[in-house]
C-alpha cells in the first residue's frame, strides 16, 4: 500500500476546520482514502451500511474489477487457472502467493490427501443431526466441530498452526460434505481413497457404495475441478469478510470458517445456485417454457419481492467471468452424460436470452453470474439440490483460509469493531412497572 501524492480534504459547512486524509494505491484498481483518524479528528464516523464504499481491509490475494468483468487470483487470470491448472494448484496459489512448480505440487498434494480423513468421532456427531437437516446447518456445526478435534493447531498467532489447519480444512471439507450427503441418504460413509484427485476423490465419496465398484468419470471429475477453481475465492465477499470479522478476534481458525460456512448459506450469497435451480424447476412445474415471459415480468415487479436468482451481482456489472467457463463446462457435461436436451438447461438457456436484451436488466447491468450455471452442472452430475451450497463452501474454504491466514499476518490488523449511527431513544429513566 503505497501513499498517493493525491489526498483528500474533508470541507464542512458548520464552519469546523477541513481536514486532510491521505490517500493509498494499490498495485491496480481504485486508491483507497485513509479514514482511520477521522473519529478522533471531528468526532464523526463514516456511514457505509453493506460497504458500498469501504475498503474494509488491504489484501494481495483476489482481484476483480466488475465493470470489466475481471478475476484474478494472484495476478493470474480467472480463464488462465480454469484452463491450465487444478484445484490443488490454485489452493497452492491462494495460501503460498506462486503456483507450484513440479516438486513443490508433488509435495502439497501429498500434503493434503494424507489429511483428508476425518477422525472417526465424527460420524457420532453427525449422528446428532436429523437426517432432513439442511446440509449448511449440518457443515456449520461439523465444520465448527472441528475446533474440537484438533488442539495442535488452533494457535493463530502460530504461522505454522495457520498453515496446518488452512491443509486439514482443504484436504477434510471434501470428506465432510459427502458425509453430510451420504448421512441423509442413509448409505455407509465412504472413507476418502488417496489414490484419486482432489476431485475424484470427492465423486468417490458422494457416489461409491462398498457393494460395487466405482470408476470415476474425467469430464465429470474436470468439471468439478473447475466448480471448484471458479469459486475458490471472491476478495471480500461477505463469507470472506465474515471469516475475517470472526478470525479478528482470534477465535479458533475451525470456528471462523464454520462462521463463514452459516454466512455463505443465504440465498443472496452462496445459497444463490440452489435458489437458482429452484427457480428452474418451479417455471418448469408451471409450464416451463411457455411461462418464461410471464415469470420475467414478475421479477420486473418490484412489489412481487421475485429476483431473477444466478443475475446480478454486487461488484460484477459486466458478465461473471465465472459465468462463461461454468457455461463451457455445462455444455461439456451435458453432452457427456447425453442430456444436452435436459429442458431444464433449455429453460436456463431461454431465460438467460431474455434477460440480456431486456431493457430491465440492461440498465441495471444485471448479468447471469457463476450461479446460474452451476446448478444445472452440479445436477447434472447428481449433486442434490440443497448440497450444492455444500460445495461452493467446500471450495471457498481454500479462499477463506488463505484470506483469514492474510490477516493475521497483516501487521496493521485489528479486532473488527465497526461503530454505528445511533437512531434509538435518547436517556430516558425506568418508569416502576405498575406505571407503565
Ligand atoms: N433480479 C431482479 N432484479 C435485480 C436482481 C435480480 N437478480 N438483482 C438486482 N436487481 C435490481 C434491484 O431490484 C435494483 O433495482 P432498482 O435500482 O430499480 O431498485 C438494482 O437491480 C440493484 O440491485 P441491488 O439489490 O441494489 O444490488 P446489490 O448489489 O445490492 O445486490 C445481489 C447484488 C447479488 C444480492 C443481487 O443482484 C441479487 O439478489 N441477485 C440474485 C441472487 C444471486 O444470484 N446471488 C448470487 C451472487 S454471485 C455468487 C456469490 O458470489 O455469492
Amino acid at each position: 500500500m503505497n501513499l498517493s501524492d493525491n489526498k483528500a480534504t474533508m470541507s464542512f459547512s458548520n464552519g469546523s476546520p477541513s481536514i486532510d486524509l491521505p490517500v493509498y494505491a494499490g498495485s491496480v484498481g481504485p486508491d483507497v482514502i485513509d479514514i482511520r483518524k477521522l473519529y478522533g479528528q471531528t468526532g464523526m464516523f463514516t456511514y457505509d451500511p453493506g460497504f458500498l464504499s469501504t475498503a474494509a481491509c488491504q489484501s494481495a490475494i483476489t482481484y476483480i474489477d466488475g465493470d470489466k468483468g475481471e478475476l484474478r487470483y494472484r495476478g493470474y487470470p480467472i480463464e488462465q487457472l480454469a484452463t491450465q491448472c487444478d484445484y490443488l494448484d490454485v489452493c497452492h496459489l491462494l495460501l503460498n502467493g506462486e503456483l507450484p512448480n513440479t516438486q513443490e505440487k508433488k509435495d502439497f498434494d501429498l500434503l493434503v490427501t494424507s489429511h483428508t480423513m476425518v477422525n472417526e468421532q465424527m460420524q457420532f456427531f453427525l449422528r446428532g443431526f436429523r437426517r432432513d437437516a439442511h446440509p449448511m446447518a449440518v457443515l456449520t456445526g461439523l465444520v465448527g466441530g472441528m475446533s474440537a478435534f484438533y488442539h495442535d493447531s488452533t494457535d493463530i498467532t502460530n504461522p505454522e498452526h495457520r498453515h496446518i489447519a488452512a491443509i486439514r480444512l482443504i484436504a477434510k471439507m471434501p470428506t465432510l460434505v459427502a458425509m453430510a450427503y451420504k448421512y441423509k441418504t442413509g448409505q455407509p460413509y465412504i472413507y476418502p481413497k488417496n489414490s484419486l484427485s482432489y476431485s475424484g476423490n470427492f465423486l468417490h465419496m458422494m457416489f461409491a457404495t462398498p457393494c460395487e465398484e466405482y470408476k470415476v468419470n474425467p469430464v465429470l471429475e474436470r468439471a468439478l475441478d473447475r466448480i471448484f477453481i471458479l469459486h475458490a475465492d471472491h476478495e471480500q465477499n461477505a463469507s470472506t469478510s465474515t471469516v475475517r470479522l470472526c478470525g479478528s478476534s482470534g477465535t479458533n481458525p475451525f470456528a471462523a470458517i464454520a462462521a463463514g460456512v452459516a454466512c455463505l448459506w443465504g440465498p443472496a450469497h452462496g445459497g444463490a445456485n440452489e435458489a437458482c435451480l429452484n427457480m428452474l424447476e418451479d417455471i418448469q412445474r408451471k409450464g416451463g417454457l411457455s411461462k418464461v415471459g410471464e415469470f420475467m415480468e414478475q421479477v420486473k415487479d418490484k412489489n412481487s419481492g421475485v429476483r431473477l436468482m444466478g443475475f446480478g451481482h454486487r461488484v460484477y456489472k459486466n458478465y461473471d467471468p465465472r459465468a462463461k467457463l461454468m457455461q463451457e463446462t455445462c455444455k461439456e457435461v451435458l453432452a457427456e452424460l447425453g442430456l444436452e436436451n435436459d429442458p431444464l438447461f433449455k429453460l436456463a438457456m431461454a431465460v438467460e436470452k431474455i434477460a440480456l436484451e431486456d431493457d430491465y436488466f440492461v440498465q441495471r447491468k444485471l448479468y447471469p453470474n457463476v450461479d446460474f450455471y452451476s446448478g444445472i452442472v452440479q445436477r447434472a452430475v447428481g449433486i442434490p439440490v440443497n448440497l450444492f451450497t455444500g460445495v461452493f463452501a467446500l471450495a471457498r474454504t481454500s479462499g477463506w483460509i488463505a484470506q483469514l491466514n492474510e490477516m493475521i499476518g497483516d501487521p496493521e490488523y485489528k479486532i473488527g469493531r465497526p461503530r454505528q449511527l445511533f437512531t434509538g431513544d435518547t436517556l430516558r429513566d425506568v418508569v416502576p412497572q405498575a406505571k407503565r
